[in-house]
């Protein structure tokens, strides 16, 4: 009994991140109290080490990139990106450069394919589908980062440049007080046969908002052409501010159903876009990826903390 009760204390679930993070007005109280503390800190310029974790690559205490490797579609400012990420929880709009996109992809296609729950490397897609026809556990999700080296590749480099990118940094800086961490997940999401419960075990393809800390926000890449057929993201436009208390409560998964009726049909958004084009989300906004039909997609999440 004693042991079942230190148990629940030690659910992750519990943790007080957890509870209380899923709350606006306390992650809007953590990002001033950041701010407060970035200013009367004296100033560390010195960037953290770079390491890798869970197939992540992990920057701590970030500082931007020399080069850019992003840049804004639309006439948008910084500040006006700004207000539409915390008016929508949205905005999109970004864009990988051709230089970026163009290297990426050679270094992704020379690039070992990793999948951690059925403990598989492989050297390319077609090997990974080859092993997925006709298996009842294939690999959903591929990993192109590589943890079990110490040493960083020339892709891994370039994640993490593009991660620290001038306009991406500052976007990040400004809507979170200021960015402590970033961490990069490189991966292809698979066309497979994959019953609906393995592939929601490695791929969140039910909505949900995120938990991970009092503040968070991600930017996400395509590169590969993304619809609703190849692996898109949805996203519901504003629920980062507006929930049921009921949402807020329980589990931070919801019935989609359920979510229909309470958000209007025209703020639930399929984003669609060619290899390269990106999107910065707060993912305390409702979200899921659709899982790819005809075609993989290819995709770069940056969350930064
Ligand atoms: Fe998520």
């Amino acid at each position: 009994m004693i042991n079942k009760k230190f148990n629940f204390f030690k659910n992750p679930n519990f943790r007080i991140v957890y509870i209380f993070a899923r709350f606006k007005i306390l992650r809007t109280l953590n990002k001033y109290s950041r701010i407060l503390l970035e200013k009367f800190s004296k100033k560390d310029l010195v960037m953290g080490q770079i390491r890798k974790k869970n197939l992540i690559l992990m920057r701590n205490k970030p500082v931007a990139s020399e080069e850019n490797y992003v840049e804004i579609q639309t006439d948008y400012s910084k500040e006006d990106i700004l207000k539409k990420l915390k008016k929508d929880g949205l905005y999109e709009g970004l864009n990988l450069t051709k230089k970026t996109c163009i290297s990426l992809k050679k270094l992704s296609d020379n690039c070992k394919l990793i999948h951690k729950r059925n403990n598989k490397v492989f050297k390319s897609l077609d090997e990974v589908n080859l092993f997925n026809n006709n298996n009842s556990k294939p690999c959903t999700i591929v990993d192109l980062i590589d943890d079990s080296k110490e040493s960083i590749s020339d892709l891994e480099k370039l994640l993490d440049q593009i991660s620290r990118d001038e306009v991406l940094l500052s976007i990040a800086n400004n809507y979170l007080g200021f960015v402590k961490n970033i961490n990069t997940r490189f991966a292809w999401s698979t066309v497979c046969n994959s019953d609906i419960k393995w592939r929601a075990e490695e791929q969140t393809i039910d909505f949900h908002y995120d938990i991970h800390d009092f503040g968070f926000v991600y930017v996400f890449f395509y590169l590969t052409d993304c619809d609703e057929l190849s692996g898109a993201h949805e996203v519901i436009i504003g629920s980062h501010k507006k929930k049921k208390l009921k949402h807020l409560i329980n589990s931070a998964k919801s019935n989609e159903s359920e979510l229909k009726k309470y958000y209007d049909k025209e703020n639930f958004k399929i984003v669609k876009g060619n290899s390269g084009y990106g999107f910065i989300e707060d993912t305390s906004a409702f979200h899921k990826a659709h899982a790819p039909i005809k075609k993989p997609r290819l995709a770069l999440q940056i969350r930064y903390y």
